[in-house]
């Protein structure tokens, strides 16, 4: 894991994406106030994000969705990607990335750039991140699901524990340029949580747009998008055959992973970390 993971700030995350330069070069980089970003713990919605942001911000418009990768489409601001493209990036910029709060560079702070924080149930991000795990060249093999939970529940995995992250942009206190969604909203109502986002970020899309945006960020839809479904990366590096990025899309796939002893010591420890927080949780541990 060594040769796998860099160290940063007390967080691993991997080589093959990331490096000391484009970690430094995301301290340097200089947010606009019209940027969007949507932050995330790694698999809760990323990609998801990287599809509905540029329709939102276009009306509509399908041409990039379907003419740029996501990863230059709306890139990770802490990704080696990111110098790369920053200079194609039409305006308004939309990125993501999954640094905790404590890591956003100084301009950040001071821009008025807007932020959608996207929050998924963390036994479906486990889960979700296990299969990734099996899938991706550049990751650590996660062993038994009762080992990686473990790693999970430890902080020993990439962006370090959910529970930080969580607390970290729960309590950013950023006022009205954060909006808070979930995974499970989008996945039970996407037209009214488009609405809900194309309102925050001032879009006013019509009922017809956001219908047609719907139906084109469907988990459907990105299966079948090459410029979304990863199947443009060489199979070293992710081997769709073990796992599809895009796996299931469901929320609650936990439960036909977790044993009852799993799901009792995965919440305790949770709860136990979030004791305290002024935030509650979405839902039901
Ligand atoms: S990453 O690696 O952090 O960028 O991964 P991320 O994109 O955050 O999370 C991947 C999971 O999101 C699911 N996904 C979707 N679900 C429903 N609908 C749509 N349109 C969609 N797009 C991505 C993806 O399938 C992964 O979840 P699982 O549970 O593994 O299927």
């Amino acid at each position: 894991s060594e040769e796998m993971y860099l160290h940063y700030h007390g967080l691993i995350v991997p080589k093959e994406t990331h490096s000391y330069e484009s970690l430094e070069f995301a301290q340097g980089f200089k947010f606009e106030d019209d940027d969007v970003l949507a932050v995330t713990y790694p698999k809760s919605g990323t990609i998801w994000m990287q599809e509905i942001l540029p329709l939102v911000l276009n009306g509509g418009d399908l041409t990039p969705i379907h003419t740029i990768p996501n990863w230059e489409r709306v890139p990770w601001l802490e990704e080696k990607q990111l110098a790369r493209v920053v200079d194609k990036l039409a305006s308004p910029r939309a990125l993501v990335s999954h640094f905790p709060y404590n890591l956003m560079p100084p301009s950040f702070c001071t821009s008025k750039a807007k932020v959608i924080y996207v929050m998924r149930n963390p036994k479906d991000i486990m889960v979700s991140s296990y299969y990734f795990h099996q899938m991706a060249g550049f990751l650590e093999d996660p062993g038994t699901f009762d080992e990686f939970m473990d790693k999970f529940l430890e902080g020993k995995v990439m962006f370090g524990k959910w529970t930080d992250h969580m607390k970290s942009w729960r309590n950013s206190e950023l006022g009205d340029r954060i909006m808070y969604i979930t995974y499970e909203e989008m996945a039970q109502d996407l037209p009214a949580a488009l609405r809900r986002i194309s309102d925050f970020l001032g879009c006013n899309l019509t009922e017809e747009v956001i219908q047609k945006v719907a139906e084109h960020c469907s988990f459907k839809s990105m299966q079948n998008n090459n410029m979304s479904n990863f199947s443009l990366i060489p199979k070293v590096y992710m081997d769709h055959d073990k796992s599809p990025f895009l796996r299931k899309g469901n929320a609650g796939d936990w439960k036909n992973h977790f044993s009852s002893e799993q799901l009792t010591r995965f919440t305790s420890v949770i709860s136990k970390e979030l004791e305290g927080e002024s935030f509650s949780l979405p839902w039901s541990l």
